[in-house]
């Protein structure tokens, strides 16, 4: 097979070109300590709602005994749940997050979570938010017509701000 030499430095440009990518890349995870998230933890997406940890009143946020906090996320088409969320910043949080039909992904703009949710998987993230906001929290997966209206709102307030909603839940938890 004759390979014209224009052709020929064109082949080796770029593959030298997609080498040198792949290399800054692994450069860069080992470091910077980068890694996939790997949290090897399986659920049965159909019954979602059967389960103890992601039927719908138990999404949302909690306080954990140490001071950090839990949020437990269902990713389902097309929404995240809870629909809009309350977290304190500065605090550890720990996103458990299920997704109940396909693949979806979190991608919180400006913010530090992000993380793919595979069916039949439970996505793991600790994050803690260092500056108040809210956050527009949107799917990063093709996961069907209504992709583009998939999302949800982060509420990024003050510790206080936190404490006092936390409270208002609790009472009408009471009622
Ligand atoms: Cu969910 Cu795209």
């Amino acid at each position: 097979m004759h390979i014209n030499s224009t052709e020929r430095k064109w082949f080796i440009v770029s593959f030298a070109m997609a080498f040198a990518m792949m290399g800054i890349l692994a450069a860069y995870a080992v470091n910077k300590n980068i890694h996939p998230p790997s949290n090897v933890e399986t659920i049965d997406s159909t019954t979602l709602h059967l389960s103890e940890e992601f039927n719908e009143d138990n999404l949302g946020i909690k306080q954990m005994e140490d001071g950090s906090m839990r949020v437990t996320m269902v990713a389902a088409r097309y929404g995240f749940f809870p629909h809009d969320l309350k977290v304190p910043v500065d605090t550890p949080i720990t996103f458990r997050i299920a997704s109940a039909d396909v693949l979806h992904g979190v991608h919180t703009a400006n913010a530090n979570m992000t993380t793919m949710v595979v069916p039949g998987y439970i996505s793991e993230v600790n994050t803690t938010f260092p500056k108040t906001g809210t956050f527009p929290m949107f799917c990063n997966e093709y996961c069907g017509l209504g992709h583009d209206y998939m999302w949800s709102r982060l509420n990024v307030v003050s510790k206080e701000e936190f404490a006092a909603h936390a409270a208002t839940l609790a009472t009408e938890g009471e009622e």
